[in-house]
C-alpha cells in the first residue's frame, strides 16, 4: 500500500494551480445520463472519485473518452439501470445517478453508497424527495429499487434539512419530469449553482426564485454542448492554509475568489496577509497565529470540508479556539492522529476544543477520511523530522497531483510504496 513521507519544517513559497472541482464534476457527471447527445466536459480534476463515477457510468453504458482532464461522453446508447455496490461504496456521490435514471427510464436500482466514515451520511432525504415526484421505493438487501410509473411528475418539495447530494439529484431528476418543480430550503454550495449552469447549458429550464429556491420547468430533450467545470474551492482553501500554517507566501492561482470569501475572512482573522486579485489569492502566512472560534456551516458559512484543515492552523494560534462541526456528526476522526503529534485538542460530541501554541512533532499516521489525510500532511509540513502518513487511496479520492503541487512550492514529499 502506498505511504506519503513527508520531510517538514520549510516554508511554502511560489504558485499552486487549482483543480477543477471534485464535487461539481460528480454530480454533472450523473447528470450527463439526462443526454442522448454528446457531452465535452473541460478541468475535470484526475482523482479516484471522478474515475470511479466514470466507472459507473461505463456500467451504465455510457461511452467516456479522457483527454488528460478534459473527457467525451456519449450516451446515446446508454440503456441500463442497474448500478451495482461495487461501483457506488467507496463513493457517496455514486446516489446522484439515482434522480437521472429514474428521469430517464422510469425505473432503478441503485446500491445505497459507501464514502468517507464520518457519520451515517443516510440518503433518506434524496428518497423522501423523489417519492414526491411520484417514485415509489424499496430497500432489499442494500439496494434502492425505485420505480416511477407514470414518470417523474413535478411537484413542491421542501427539503426537511439542508442536504448538498439530495439538491443535486433532485435538481437533476426534475430537469426531466413532467411539469413544474419548486424546490425550497435548497443547499447552495457553488457546485450546485454550477450544475444548475451546466444544465442550463443543455436546455434546462431552471431558475432560481429564492437564495434557497429553485424553480424547475422540466423538459424532455437536451443538447450537446462543451462546459467547464469550476475550480475546487476546497483545494484552494486546503493550499491557504499550507501557506498560513508554514509561515509561507502561497499564490493561489485559476480560482474565483468571491466563492471563498468566507474562508478568506477567517484566514485574515487568524492574522494571514491576503491579497485578492481578479483569479487568485496571494497569501503571506504570519508566525503570529490568533485563535478564534469557528462552526461549520451550509453553504456560505465555514465548509466542514476545511474543519480537519484550519483545525492544524489553531494549534498554532496563541490561544485557545473552539471548532463547532455542524454538518457532520463524527468528523473529528483526524483529533486522534494529530494528537499523536501533539496537539491537545478535545472532543465532546460535536464540539473540539483546540488548544494553540503547538510544536507538532513527526509521526507515523493513518489517514482516515478525505480531508482528515489533507491535515495530516498539514500538520507534518510544521514539523522538523520525518511523518509517514499510511492509507492515502482517501487522499487520491480528492486532491490531484497533491505531491506534485506541493513539491513545486518548497515541501519535501514522496511517495513510496
Ligand atoms: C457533500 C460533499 C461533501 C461535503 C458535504 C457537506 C460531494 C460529493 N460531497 O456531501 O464533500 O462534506 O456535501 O458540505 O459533493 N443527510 C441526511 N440524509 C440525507 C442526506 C444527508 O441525514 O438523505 C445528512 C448527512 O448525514 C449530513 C448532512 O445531512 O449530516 C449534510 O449532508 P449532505 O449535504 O447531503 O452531504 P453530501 O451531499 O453527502
Amino acid at each position: 500500500m502506498q505511504k506519503l513521507e513527508v520531510f517538514g519544517a520549510n516554508k511554502l513559497k511560489g504558485q499552486i494551480k487549482i483543480s477543477g472541482s471534485k464535487n461539481a464534476s460528480l454530480p454533472i457527471l450523473a447528470a450527463t445520463l439526462l443526454s442522448r447527445k454528446k457531452i465535452y466536459l473541460k478541468n475535470l480534476p484526475r482523482v479516484k472519485d471522478i474515475e470511479t463515477m466514470a466507472s459507473l457510468l461505463q456500467s451504465l453504458g455510457s461511452k467516456i473518452k479522457f483527454n488528460q482532464n478534459n473527457l467525451v461522453i456519449d450516451n446515446i446508447k446508454q440503456r441500463k439501470s442497474f448500478a451495482p455496490y461495487s461501483l457506488v461504496k467507496t463513493m457517496r456521490a455514486g446516489i446522484l445517478v439515482l434522480g437521472p435514471l429514474l428521469a430517464k427510464f422510469g425505473k432503478a436500482k441503485v446500491s445505497l453508497p459507501g464514502g468517507c466514515a464520518i457519520g451515517t451520511r443516510p440518503v433518506d432525504i434524496h428518497l423522501d424527495a423523489l417519492s414526491k415526484l411520484g417514485v415509489k421505493y424499496k430497500i432489499v438487501q442494500g439496494y434502492v429499487h425505485a420505480i416511477a410509473a407514470k414518470g417523474l411528475i413535478g411537484n413542491k418539495i421542501r427539503f426537511s434539512k439542508i442536504s448538498v447530494g439530495a439538491t443535486e439529484n433532485l435538481i437533476i431528476a426534475a430537469s426531466f419530469a413532467k411539469g413544474t418543480t419548486v424546490l425550497s430550503n435548497c443547499a447552495i454550495e457553488p457546485e450546485i449553482k454550477d450544475l444548475v449552469n451546466f444544465l442550463k447549458n443543455m436546455g434546462c429550464n431552471i431558475k432560481w426564485i429564492s437564495k434557497r429556491s429553485v424553480k424547475i420547468e422540466g423538459v424532455s430533450e437536451v443538447k450537446e454542448i462543451t462546459y467547464q467545470v469550476m475550480f475546487d474551492r476546497i483545494e484552494a482553501g486546503t493550499y491557504l492554509v499550507a501557506a498560513a500554517v508554514t509561515a509561507g507566501n502561497l499564490k493561489i492561482k485559476h480560482i474565483i475568489p468571491k466563492i471563498i470569501q468566507t474562508e478568506i475572512n477567517t484566514l485574515k482573522k487568524i492574522g494571514a496577509k491576503i491579497n485578492v486579485k481578479k483569479d487568485e489569492v496571494h497569501i503571506i502566512g504570519n508566525k503570529k497565529i490568533k485563535n478564534t472560534n469557528i462552526k461549520t456551516a451550509p453553504y456560505p458559512g465555514f465548509p466542514t470540508d476545511l474543519q480537519a484543515q484550519i483545525m492544524v492552523l489553531l494549534c498554532k494560534a496563541n490561544k485557545q479556539s473552539v471548532i463547532k462541526e455542524d454538518i457532520f456528526e463524527n468528523r473529528f476522526m483526524h483529533v486522534a492522529e494529530l494528537n499523536r503529534m501533539g496537539a491537545k485538542i478535545s472532543t465532546n460530541g460535536n464540539t473540539a476544543k483546540v488548544t494553540g501554541n503547538i510544536n507538532f512533532a513527526a509521526a507515523e499516521l493513518m489517514a482516515t477520511d478525505l480531508r482528515a489525510s489533507v491535515s495530516l500532511i498539514l500538520a507534518a509540513l510544521t514539523t522538523k523530522g520525518k511523518s509517514v502518513i499510511n492509507r492515502i487511496y482517501h487522499l487520491d479520492r480528492g486532491y490531484e497531483n497533491i505531491e506534485k503541487k506541493l513539491k513545486k512550492v518548497g515541501a519535501k514529499i514522496r511517495r513510496v510504496n
